[in-house]
């Protein structure tokens, strides 16, 4: 095989949930480079619409507004992916953030990040999967979080949501292999991205994490892309259940 060839997604069809968003924007753009047809999942009819024109001249898009929240939604979702061949490779972006202190929060505000981060995920994966499974082969990439692995101020229930992200990529990695489908995470520290744009870029908050990143910046959307060609390609066939942390050094000590 050919250096390259083990990159090559030709062929391939995959589902960017949350694909609106600047995180799924980025994978959709390196899969299609890789040669994948892309369908872009998200709830925003408006976003979807900006990255689909966005992304058309890298490759083939088709998009589809729904929420993972909703049983029908993603049952259209697994119908138009049927109507193509069948997914390949799913990449769950959807994700959403509520920062306050825990003395603060309500079971609301943990009921909706759990739907969203946690419950829709396993919704959207658990159909999905199905076409994987009957071709005998898949990949799964979910977003995790550092807060997957380490305590967070003021973003409890965040780091609860991506914890339990983290233990559903490594169950289903375990119940999955035996079907050829491979589930691994990205666990990004701060990227640049609207999600964190307000909050990281205040003067306490530049002070307060900068020195603590060893390469000294937080990361671009960019820097996600090869763990994203990575993880989805036959380069890492033999990998599954594991989680790629890409924070620029913040954990390491
Ligand atoms: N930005 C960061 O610093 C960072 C760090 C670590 C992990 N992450 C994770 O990466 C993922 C993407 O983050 P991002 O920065 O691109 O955020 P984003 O807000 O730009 O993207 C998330 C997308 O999910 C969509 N979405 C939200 N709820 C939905 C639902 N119920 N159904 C369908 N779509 C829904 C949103 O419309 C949005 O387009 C998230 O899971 C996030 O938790 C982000």
């Amino acid at each position: 095989m050919q250096g390259h060839d083990l990159f090559s997604l030709t062929g391939r069809l995959a589902v960017i949930g949350g694909g609106a968003g600047s995180i799924g924007r980025s994978a959709a753009d390196v899969l299609l480079r890789l040669g994948a047809r892309v369908v872009l999942f998200d709830i925003t009819e408006d976003g979807l619409t900006s990255a689909a024109a966005e992304l058309a001249p890298v490759g083939q898009v088709t998009t589809l507004c729904g929420d993972t929240r909703k049983k029908a939604d993603i049952d259209r979702l697994a119908d138009l992916t049927k109507s193509m061949g069948g997914v390949d490779i799913l990449v769950n972006s959807v994700g959403v953030q509520r920062r306050m202190p825990l003395l603060e929060a309500t079971p609301d505000d943990l009921d909706f990040i759990w739907s969203v981060n946690v419950a829709g995920v396993f919704a959207l994966t658990q159909t999905l999967i199905r076409q994987m499974v009957d071709k005998g082969y898949g990949k799964v990439i979910n977003l995790c979080s550092i807060g997957s692995f380490v305590g967070l101020d003021q973003k409890t229930m965040y780091a609860i949501s991506k914890g339990g992200l983290l233990q559903y990529t490594r169950s289903a990695a375990v119940e999955l292999a035996r079907f050829g489908v491979r589930v691994n995470a990205l666990a990004p520290g701060y990227v640049d991205t609207a999600m964190t744009a307000s909050w990281i870029h205040t003067p306490e908050h530049e002070a307060e994490y900068l020195p603590r990143i060893p390469l000294g910046r937080y990361a671009t959307v960019d820097d996600l892309k090869g763990t994203f060609a990575f993880l989805a390609s036959s380069a890492s066939d033999y990998i599954t259940g594991q989680m790629i942390v890409i924070d620029g050094g913040w954990t390491i000590w």
